[in-house]
């Protein structure tokens, strides 16, 4: 049997789709208050009854930090997609993000070795190949940046230290380095959100680029690698590198607007960055602007995501289709918003 971590988020939803479309057994682990609703909404984006593949999913309530509710999750388990993970750039959520991400990383290692787990497939991130040099090709032999600032970026990092302890204990272990993913269905965090920004008709749009991949080709590669003999190598998932301008204009296109006109410079973002705190303070939300995602959304990093079509018979789809899609189904979601 396959267990699936972080199976109500946008990767593992559509891997767990993926999986049991192929008429794979699949355990998927949930939180209290996980929304397992909109797994089966996202099912629904893929199949006309999506209640039969849901209903074959077998839940496990367990949070990756709990290892007695783990211990019992890896129960007949000779597989694992590990996408459980937090994603923030929010300096207030450093030790969560140590926690979820590297520690959480650790038991779920722990429990592959303790339970003779054949084979993991952890779904980590361009932002642990660090910051890199300026206008730096990076790729799976970037070294690691020492310098690089975000705690996000240094947790995922230190997951990947824990996949590779495993792989000398004996598991097989690969690792996908995704880029800004592509998806429908969660559009009020992570990538997902650019669908809604867009749609808010903004008139600015942030200087600097970074790569994308869509949610399918990520899928896809992690079902191939780990259906192959491959093991002990990571891949880097990035179909084509696109500035924020880009990305913005794609989206806008796809919703019939105008896309944002206006650059954000660094030092407008750096101008920005006392109110944010003070709204997110007050009104206690998560800061949107912080020095982490300045840098980010500044820069131009560029990727090279080729070696995954050398070493598997897969090739990347078109980043057009997957903004089309994901844009078409927010407008249905939200129709009012385009009135
Ligand atoms: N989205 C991107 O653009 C992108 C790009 C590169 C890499 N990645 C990586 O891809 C992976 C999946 O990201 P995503 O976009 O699918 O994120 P997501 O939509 O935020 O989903 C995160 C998942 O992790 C679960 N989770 C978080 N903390 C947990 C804990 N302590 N115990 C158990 N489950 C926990 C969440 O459960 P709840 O539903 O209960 O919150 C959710 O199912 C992450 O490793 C991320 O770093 C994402």
């Amino acid at each position: 049997m396959i267990l699936v971590t972080g199976a109500t988020g946008l990767v593992g939803c559509h891997i767990l789709f993926k999986l049991l479309e192929k008429g794979q057994q699949v355990r998927a682990l949930y939180r209290a208050g996980s929304d397992l609703e909109r797994v089966k909404r996202v099912f629904g984006y893929y199949s006309t009854t999506p209640e039969g593949l849901y209903n074959k999913i077998e839940w496990y309530e367990a949070d990756i930090l709990d290892p007695a509710a783990l211990d019992e999750a890896f129960k007949n388990i000779n597989r694992v997609y590990h996408c459980a993970a937090l994603i923030s750039f929010d300096p207030k959520d450093k030790k969560r993000l140590y926690k979820t991400n590297v520690v959480g990383t650790q038991n779920v290692i722990n429990y592959c070795i303790h339970h003779r787990v054949e084979k993991i497939c952890y779904v980590s991130s361009i932002a642990a190949l660090g910051d890199g040099a300026y206008q730096q090709l990076m790729n799976e032999e970037t070294e690691w940046d020492e310098n690089t600032q975000s705690a996000y970026s240094v947790t995922k990092y230190g997951a990947e230290k824990e996949v590779w302890r495993g792989a000398q204990e004996g598991l097989q272990v690969v690792i996908v380095n995704p880029g800004i993913i592509i998806g429908p269905g969660f559009w009020h965090s992570g990538s997902g959100a650019l669908f809604k920004l867009v749609a808010k008709k903004p008139k600015w749009y942030p200087p600097g680029g970074s790569g994308v991949v869509t949610i399918n080709d990520v899928t896809e590669s992690m079902i191939g690698l780990m259906n192959s003999d491959i093991t002990g190598e990571r891949y880097v998932l990035v179909n084509q590198n696109m500035t924020y301008k880009e990305i913005f204009s794609a989206i806008a296109r796809e919703y019939n607007l105008s896309a944002p006109k206006k650059v954000f410079k660094k030092w407008h973002l750096r101008l920005l960055l006392p109110l944010d705190w003070l709204h997110a303070r007050i009104y206690n939300k998560a800061r949107k602007i912080t020095s982490d995602n300045i840098k980010g959304l500044s820069n131009i990093k560029i990727f090279d995501g080729k070696k995954i079509e050398r070493h598997l018979p897969f090739s990347y789809e078109l980043m057009a289709q997957a903004i089309y899609f994901g844009c078409n189904k927010y407008k249905a979601e939200y129709p009012d918003k385009f009135l």
